[in-house]
């Protein structure tokens, strides 16, 4: 086994965490397509207000779940800032991240007169968030869209960093494109109506930004996990922004995945084998990927001589988060098959997010049974 590649994380311009910067404005650094990540309790009319693209017409896209629970303060908020708001109801569910529903999106546009004008919202999870910014990027060659997430997954991960896609029956975001929004609106409030499972989902997210690039954060984690499964707004905005200013500062500096973007992976090669290899839907991304954290950090010890001491703290962290810390058993040929299939995989040698100390990771390809000791350390 060898480390192939430090992954390069003095590029990153990252400020030290301080819980008190919380209230400051973010905004991601790509030149002249730079756009705001503004979150808190939000007034959507005055952030309408404030957009430089107003006037025209407004598309909010969302599904039946979200829609219920806000698309109506969304489309009386975008009133204000333009002349005309249509919204499209899409069902509910990762299989609606499909052809289909952008076919649809893009029909509702021509129906509605769209030209290259229009600013599309994005209203819901990751699903949409993909969905609806892979509509903007295709129609009429690229128009503005605002993120609008309401799961945590998506105020922290994916509504942040441009990637937008949907999938095949091949495989999950196998069609895509980087198409940045205009604005991030990640709104606390939304996540009052979030249920409990998916909202811990997102807390996985959270807290794979400490391992791999930030063990001060990790540690306030630890301190502040009650009051963020109480959704305490306070402790939300800082875990929200600082998680942002993670991925922002990673994905400035590592647009199109060249190389550093990697570090967002923590714990995803084994998670994604995971989730696909026992069916989407029987764990949960986040849940996946936090067992997968555990599987990389052990798996790290073998090869990097990570200190014992950080798979412990996750693992007591992960539990308090509500998360799952075992994995259901599965045939070892086929975890293995599905992680040689993994995007950072090559010439069928699994590359691995390591760690080599707690905040350091590094890219490294790691023998089978190595890898497979690891998955059985946290294997039910
Ligand atoms: N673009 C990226 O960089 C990136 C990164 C990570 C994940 N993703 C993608 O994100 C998707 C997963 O996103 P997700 O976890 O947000 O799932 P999701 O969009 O399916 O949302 C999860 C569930 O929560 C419901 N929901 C959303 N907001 C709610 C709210 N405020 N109140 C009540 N219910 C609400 C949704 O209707 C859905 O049933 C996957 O398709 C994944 O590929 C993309
Ligand atoms: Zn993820």
């Amino acid at each position: 086994m060898s480390a192939l590649m430090s992954l390069g994380y003095d590029q990153m311009q990252l400020a030290p965490f301080s819980a008190a910067l919380a209230q400051q404005a973010l905004s991601i650094d790509f030149g002249t397509r730079s756009y705001p990540i503004e979150i808190g309790l939000l007034d959507w009319r005055e952030l309408g207000l404030r957009l430089t693209h107003r006037g025209g017409l407004a598309v909010v896209v969302t599904n039946a779940t979200v829609g219920a629970h806000h698309g109506l303060r969304l489309r009386v908020a975008l009133q204000t800032a333009f002349t005309e708001v249509r919204e499209l109801v899409l069902p509910d569910g990762e299989t609606f991240k499909s052809w289909t529903s952008l076919q649809s999106i893009q029909d509702a546009l021509a129906q509605a007169g769209a030209d290259r004008k229009v600013t599309l919202f994005a209203l819901g999870g990751g699903v949409i968030g993909d969905l609806t910014g892979f509509a903007a990027a295709t129609w009429m060659r690229g128009v503005r869209f605002v993120q609008v997430p309401t799961t945590l997954l998506a105020q922290v991960d994916s509504s942040v960093g441009g990637k937008t896609g949907i999938n095949l029956e091949a495989g999950k975001n196998l069609v895509g494109a980087f198409h940045q929004p205009a604005a991030v609106w990640a709104d606390l409030g939304t996540l009052k109506t979030l249920p409990t499972r998916e909202f811990s989902a997102g807390l996985a997210e959270v807290i794979k930004y400490g391992p791999v690039a930030d063990m001060a954060f990790f540690a306030w984690l630890e301190d502040n996990m009650g009051l963020l499964l109480q959704r305490d707004e306070r402790a939300l905005a800082v875990a929200v922004r600082r998680s942002c200013e993670i991925k922002a500062a990673v994905v400035a500096a590592d647009e199109y995945e060249g190389g550093l973007r990697a570090i967002l992976n923590f714990g995803h090669t084994f998670g994604h084998a995971l989730e696909a290899g026992l069916g989407y839907g029987e764990l949960l991304h986040g849940e996946a990927v936090g067992i997968g954290m555990l599987m990389a950090c052990s798996l790290s010890s073998t090869c990097l001589g990570l200190e014992a001491g950080l798979l412990a703290r996750l693992h007591k962290l992960l539990v308090m988060a509500g998360l799952p810390v075992r994995a259901p058993r599965m045939p070892e040929d086929r975890f293995l098959a599905l992680m040689r299939g993994d995007k950072k995989s090559q010439a069928g040698k699994v590359r691995y997010v390591l760690l080599s100390r707690p905040g350091v990771a590094q890219l490294v390809e790691a023998s089978d049974e190595s890898a497979l000791a690891a998955v059985r350390t946290h294997t039910v």
